[in-house]
């Protein structure tokens, strides 16, 4: 369905609303207990996740813009033109400034996002910007295959960007499923430019999800703030602390927050028992081994095309395509 809200059309696909009361409630009674960082972003979370990117220690950002800068002439070399590019979240900012300006004519910006006001924001920005490409922004939850608008202009295909190594946010079995959807978004000749942190020295790691300024620990706790504030749970934030510890089995940054001691935690009826040095599993960041990515991004269907590296090997673009077959 179009709703004419601004002065380019939104397509609303509807996307259920967060259960946030029920997440919680299934997440603190679990065995160990968890709680999903999809709630990290509200207002201030969103704040402090930019700080998290200005850090010292948190190279990801600055990397991975530079990486995008240095080879968007190869990039564009790669992906044919009069692209419909489909951002997996709200972009606007400097990566799709890069890519939509690095690009040889793309046809049509496609933003996803459950967020109506971030979609809103972010294409009234774009749109400025680049005036000569179709806005045609879609309110839904790309973890699900997204029918895309059809662009005024015929299109050569689809450049889905998923930048940032959000899909390292998402748990294996998640990521796996994410990627399916994205393979059938982009469609048989699509292909999709991909950000993946790459594993590396464990300290560097570590660092950067503990940072001397103590962001990343504002940012995590904060999720407890909102919960209290949005569904009237009383964790009280100083009686936990935050732990991000590298698991190379795993291949993963795993944070918690720890209970600093035995205290009791209620939320919509039920108590939840909280022992001494109890840890709430509350983010996965995974970084990969080419080996890695490529083997879950087979299983998805899909074969990377091309990949670039900054000059450390610290961070990766990475090119998808469908597995074609026959
Ligand atoms: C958004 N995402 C890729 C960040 C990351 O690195 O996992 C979120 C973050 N959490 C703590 N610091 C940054």
């Amino acid at each position: 369905m179009m709703l004419e809200t601004i002065d380019m059309p939104i397509t609303d696909l509807h996307p259920s609303p967060d259960d946030i009361i029920g997440d919680t409630v299934a997440g603190l009674s679990s065995t160990p207990k968890w709680l999903s960082s999809k709630y990290f972003y509200d207002a201030r979370g969103s704040q402090l996740f930019e700080q998290i990117t200005r850090q010292p220690e948190y190279y990801l950002t600055r990397i991975e813009l530079d990486l995008l800068e240095a080879s968007m002439p190869a990039i564009n070399d790669a992906v044919a033109s009069f692209a419909h590019v489909v951002e997996y979240g709200s972009g606007s900012g400097r990566k799709t400034h890069l890519l939509l300006e690095g690009l040889d004519d793309p046809v049509a910006y496609t933003p996803i996002e459950i967020s109506r006001t971030a979609l809103v924001a972010s294409v009234e920005r774009l749109a400025e910007s680049f005036p000569r490409i179709e806005m045609l922004p879609v309110c839904a939850d790309f973890t699900q295959p997204v029918p895309l608008p059809l662009p005024a202009r015929e299109t050569g295909h689809t450049l889905v960007f998923f930048p940032g190594s959000t899909l390292g946010n998402f748990a294996e079995c998640d990521a796996l499923r994410l990627l399916c959807s994205m393979r059938a978004t982009m469609g048989p000749r699509g292909q999709a430019l991909v950000g993946i942190d790459l594993e590396k020295d464990v300290a560097l790691l570590e660092a950067a999800y503990n940072d001397a300024a103590g962001v990343t620990a504002e940012f995590t706790l904060n999720l407890l703030a909102r919960l209290n504030r949005e569904i009237g749970s009383d964790f009280d934030l100083a009686g936990f602390h935050h732990r991000a510890v590298y698991s190379r089995e795993r291949g993963r940054i795993e944070t918690h927050l720890v209970s600093r001691r035995v205290q009791d935690v209620h939320l919509d009826g039920h108590t939840f028992h909280f022992a001494e040095g109890e840890a709430m599993q509350v983010e996965y960041s995974h970084k990969y081994t080419d080996a890695r990515f490529e083997a879950l991004a087979a299983r998805a269907g899909l074969q990377v095309v091309q990949r670039w590296n900054d000059p450390r090997d610290w961070f990766g673009l990475r090119l998808l395509q469908p597995v074609s077959v026959g």
